[in-house]
């Protein structure tokens, strides 16, 4: 099969982390006869320094004719405490996720045995959990309008707006997941306050009777931080608007051990777009110590979701489980032990892929 992927590896540790991952892509086209076709792309600040624009309209080019998208990180330090600064890097990728249509971010969080013990939370409590989350990703009080100041600069406001048909999508696609899963969902809101909260809640009971086999629950989103750290493995498939979660799958790696291990998939209308959760980590960059993990794992799911391929997701996910194992770890999981570099820990999978 011929797969024609987009590379945006962006900023900070993003170019060294996509090429462990593209290492990966390559070794499993090897073994399943797959031909990887890589077109780069400028996104985040190096996007900005290049043309001034942190989505550059090429860019959006290539994704579109792309069958899926391998994203590694923006951001860079040299924005974070301009509050003045014109134009982010962050823009770039909320561009992305809205000019693409990704409405749907799916944050798997599971553990691995080696690991359990990495988590500040006690062992017996973190170990097999498994649970889906589903963020929201191009609405809410990232996208609504009005945004902005006031004339004199004294007052500034955001709108968290969500239409039902948005909420009716995402929902769905959390009772889908629920049905395929352990037939569990968590709706996460916050209807004891907000408007779109209760519009959430209220399309929710309304869409319930159709999924009569899952068990639904409400939840508000300050309990569901709570409880997502007591007992995380309560959980199946938990679906909420798009600043909750993202805030809920940051707390949620803590749970797997290290933020360098979470992949995602970003779904919606044109092309998919996979991506590590963790941000672009500047302090790092260049240092070859970044934990490629998260985006590996991510390149996993890019052959499950964008082409169906599920034994070359399996395999990586193998190789990932298995480079824990026997500690071929980067330096946020050496724990005083010997701490491999990105590159040696992307050739250790490539080999354990071709030696399979
Ligand atoms: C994420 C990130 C982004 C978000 C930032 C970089 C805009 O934190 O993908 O979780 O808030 O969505
Ligand atoms: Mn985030």
């Amino acid at each position: 099969m011929k797969l024609n992927i987009a590379l945006l590896p962006g900023d900070g540790i993003g170019p060294e982390i996509v090429e462990q991952a593209q290492k990966v892509v390559n070794a499993i086209s090897e073994k399943y006869g797959h031909e990887p076709q890589y077109t780069s792309a400028l996104v985040g600040a190096c996007a900005i320094d290049a043309t001034g624009n942190p989505y550059p309209e090429a860019t959006h080019e290539i994704c579109m004719q792309s069958d899926a998208v391998l994203f590694g990180a923006i951001g860079d330090p040299r924005f974070d405490n301009d509050p003045k600064a014109k134009v982010r890097p962050e823009q770039g990728l909320l561009a992305m996720r809205q000019k693409l249509g990704l409405y749907a971010n799916l944050r798997p969080v599971s553990t691995f045995k080696s690991l359990a013990h990495k988590s500040p939370l006690k062992t017996e409590l973190v170990d097999g959990a498994d649970f889906m989350c589903i963020r929201e990703l191009t609405g809410g009080i990232y996208f609504g309008r009005p945004q902005g100041r006031s004339e004199d600069g004294n007052t500034a406001y955001d709108s968290c707006v969500y239409t039902r048909s948005e909420i009716e999508r995402i929902v769905r696609l959390g009772f889908e997941y629920a049905q395929k899963r352990r037939k569990k969902l968590t709706v996460i809101d916050k209807a004891n306050v907000l408007a779109t909260s209760r519009l959430w809640r209220e399309t929710a009971q309304a869409l319930a009777p159709e999924y009569a086999d899952v068990e639904v629950e409400y939840m508000f989103v300050d309990n569901a931080a709570m409880q997502l750290i007591q007992w995380p493995k309560r959980f199946d498939v938990m679906v909420t608007e798009n600043m909750f979660g993202d805030i809920l799958t940051d707390e949620a790696s803590v749970i797997t051990g290290s933020l360098g291990l979470l992949p995602s998939a970003s779904i919606g209308v044109h092309t998919s777009v996979f991506e590590p959760i963790h941000g672009s980590y500047p302090q790092a960059a260049g240092k070859n110590i970044a934990n490629p993990l998260a985006t590996v794992l991510s390149a996993a799911m890019m052959f499950e979701y964008a082409y169906g391929k599920m034994e070359e997701g399996a395999l990586i996910r193998e190789a990932v489980e298995q480079s824990i194992e026997q500690s071929i770890v980067t330096e946020d999981l050496a724990e005083g032990g010997k701490a491999y570099t990105t590159s040696e820990v992307g050739d250790w999978l490539v080999n354990y892929i071709n030696k399979k």
